[in-house]
């Protein structure tokens, strides 16, 4: 028997979790059937957890973008694929429907091709939250070159390292996003970065501010111009280039406990099918829907969930350029208010920073249409999931409460918006095919209820990590290593009496601060960069607003003239070499760190210090020399 594309009860759901879990690959084979191929894959699935090596859906053939666009033109060509919310209310949105978005990725498509693109290569996309972003990003698809999109928070230091690591020859950009009251250069951000990456041949640069830019000759072209072009030769349709299921879709950096970002790497088949089964069935999406996700589409909440999963759902997805907390602390409503948002997606870093603003901004907005509402990126605390519940669901939207990854792809555990129960600060349940297993630290499973442990997959899902580009063994190392046989995801988790689960937090030494991913390894590299630091050890502390934040230990020259103003020198040296999202929020001078004998820093006993716990630290008989433990406490800053 097929299965329906969407679960619509707590029973059709408990069926179906088993019956996936029994027979994955029967379950994945009627699932992706749902969308349009070229060619019928020979085999759903082959895999091992040792190398990797994971294929779903093999020799199956397709583009991701016939299924996001053209497959909708027979009966949605008029529905709005896109609503754009500019960053000033005061600026008109943008509408494009599905048959208007297939005449822009058509279009750009053959702007890429102009250019020189080709399957197969890489592409940044570094740009503010403009319509043409998503238009970007589909050409790429449409031409089988892989998209690598850059947060445009990011500094041009990060940005020269994810492009010497992809060896990226192609960048689409902006002159400048706004960002609330900011205009941030992203022109000026890519010309430094490409100071040290000559292998860069183009450079397409969309006009949104109005900023001064300098245009190389030769390398930099304007958007506008190259679209004339495309004018000029009357619009050709760009056939779509066939793409096998496993080739790269694209690369998304994201940190890790140690080095620099890796590339998360996903393909084409699988990631398109997980991406939109996880879509329909969490959010319950149905037809004529609006869904809002505020995510930025640098992050691959942006990718799954604002362009793929729902443009293949044939769904209305409504993007913002904006910030929550601008010109105003009601952004967020008005826009749900103007446009009758049905689906809300949010931090929960975005939930406490409004409500913190009080009730005021919500007076007089009517959020009456939202049927379903969400959280993702960190743990939500009860208290905001309450305010969300109550002033902005007003008791009768569902909160999904939505855990995954950069690495998995799409939503792995969460509630089924209306389908399966919600609990306030809990994930709840796996998606269907999905097997979540709680280890100790030697990798034993943990089976039962009220039990805790590390959170691992045990079996792969379409959208699962493929690789970390170019480097196949960091891959194995980072995610298949600690535990054999298993993908350990490097988060701490609770499983309830009930079965439902909790996620703690990271258990390795990757902070989640406001969301952003950030490994301490990468922001202790940026400190020491700065003259006359000698050392530095970097933990996480709780922050009511961003949930964690950014703890530095630093060892500083006996020359430290003004510690105020080095702080400050500190922090702004790690926003040029990272960006600003990785500044520390607090910096402590310190004339030596806690390490054992062997010479590691006892990075327990700092986070601890950083939690404000004076007493109870642990066992620190492997100290080398406890007295540097008393000078931390007595200057710690609060
Ligand atoms: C890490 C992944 C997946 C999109 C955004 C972040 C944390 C994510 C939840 C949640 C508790 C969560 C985990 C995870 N996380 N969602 N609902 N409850 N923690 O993607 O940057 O790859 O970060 O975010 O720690 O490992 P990412």
């Amino acid at each position: 028997m097929p299965f329906s594309f969407q679960i619509r009860s707590l029973d059709e759901y408990t069926h179906v979790y088993e019956q996936s879990i029994r027979e994955p690959e029967t379950f994945w084979d009627s699932i992706a059937a749902n969308f349009s191929w070229r060619k019928t894959w020979d085999k759903v699935l082959e895999w091992n957890f040792r190398e990797p090596n994971i294929k779903w859906f093999l020799n199956g053939k397709l583009n991701i973008t016939e299924n996001c666009i053209d497959r909708h033109l027979k009966d949605k060509a008029d529905q709005p694929a896109l609503i754009w919310e500019p960053n000033n209310p005061s600026e008109d949105h943008r509408v494009i429907t599905y048959s208007e978005l297939y005449f822009k990725v058509n279009q750009f498509a053959n702007v890429l091709r102009n250019n020189g693109v080709k399957k197969g290569d890489r592409v940044c996309v570094y740009m503010g939250m403009v319509p043409e972003l998503p238009i970007a990003i589909l050409a790429c698809a449409r031409i089988g070159a892989i998209h690598s999109v850059i947060f445009g928070g990011f500094s041009a230091n990060s940005i020269t390292d994810r492009l010497q690591d992809a060896q990226v020859e192609y960048i689409i950009t902006c002159d400048g996003a706004y960002r609330g009251a900011k205009d941030i250069p992203l022109k000026n951000i890519i010309d430094d970065a490409l100071v040290s990456c000559p292998f860069v041949k183009k450079v397409i640069v969309l006009q949104r501010t109005g900023t001064a830019v300098s245009m190389i000759k030769g390398r930099d072209v304007w958007w506008a111009d190259e679209i004339e072009i495309v004018e000029q030769m009357g619009n050709p349709v760009f056939v779509a280039e066939e793409m096998d299921a496993e080739d790269v879709l694209f690369i998304l950096y994201t940190s890790g406990s140690t080095g620099k970002p890796k590339g998360v790497v996903h393909t084409c088949g699988g990631y398109m099918v997980y991406a939109t089964y996880s879509f329909v069935n969490v959010f319950q999406y149905q037809p004529g829907d609006i869904f809002f996700c505020t995510a930025d589409i640098g992050w691959i909440t942006g990718h799954s969930y604002i362009i793929y999963g729902p443009l293949c759902a044939g769904a209305t997805s409504l993007m913002f350029e904006g910030i929550p907390t601008w010109p105003d602390a009601g952004r967020f409503w008005d826009i749900i208010d103007k446009h009758k948002v049905n689906s809300f997606y949010t931090a929960p870093t975005a939930i406490r920073s409004l409500m913190a603003n009080g009730l005021e901004p919500l007076k007089d907005k009517d959020l009456s249409t939202l049927k379903v509402l969400g959280t993702v990126g960190e743990p939500i605390n009860e208290e905001a999931w309450h305010w969300y519940d109550e002033h902005i669901g007003k008791k009768h939207c569902p909160i999904v409460d939505t855990w995954w990854q950069t690495e998995t792809g799409g939503i792995m555990i969460s509630n089924l918006a209306g389908v399966t129960p919600s609990k306030p600060a809990h994930a709840t349940l796996p998606l269907p095919g999905i097997q979540p297993v709680l280890v100790d630290e030697k990798g034993n499973e943990i089976e039962g209820n009220g039990v805790s442990g590390n959170l691992c997959i045990k079996f792969p899902w379409p959208s699962i990590i493929r690789t970390t580009y170019g480097d196949h063994e960091r891959c194995r190392l980072n995610y298949f290593a600690a535990y054999p046989n298993l993908y350990f995801t490097g988060d701490g988790c609770l499983r309830d009496e009930d079965g439902n689960y909790r996620i703690t937090g990271r258990v390795d030494d990757v902070l989640n601060v406001s969301g952003h991913r950030i490994g301490t390894a990468e922001v202790e590299n940026a400190i020491n960069m700065h003259t006359g630091v000698v050392e530095s050890a970097v933990v996480g502390y709780p922050h009511d607003l961003k949930g964690q934040g950014i703890y530095a230990y630093v060892i500083f020259d006996n020359t430290l003239h003004d510690p105020d103003l080095t702080r400050k020198d500190i922090a702004a040296t790690v926003s040029r070499i990272i960006g600003p999202i990785a500044r520390p929020d607090k910096i402590q001078f310190v004339n030596g760190l806690p390490k054992t004998r062997s010479g590691k820093i006892m990075r327990r006993i700092l986070r601890k210090i950083a939690e404000g716990e004076t007493t109870n630290l642990g066992d620190t008989t492997t100290l080398l020399d406890p007295i540097v433990v008393n000078e931390i406490k007595e200057g710690k800053i609060n």
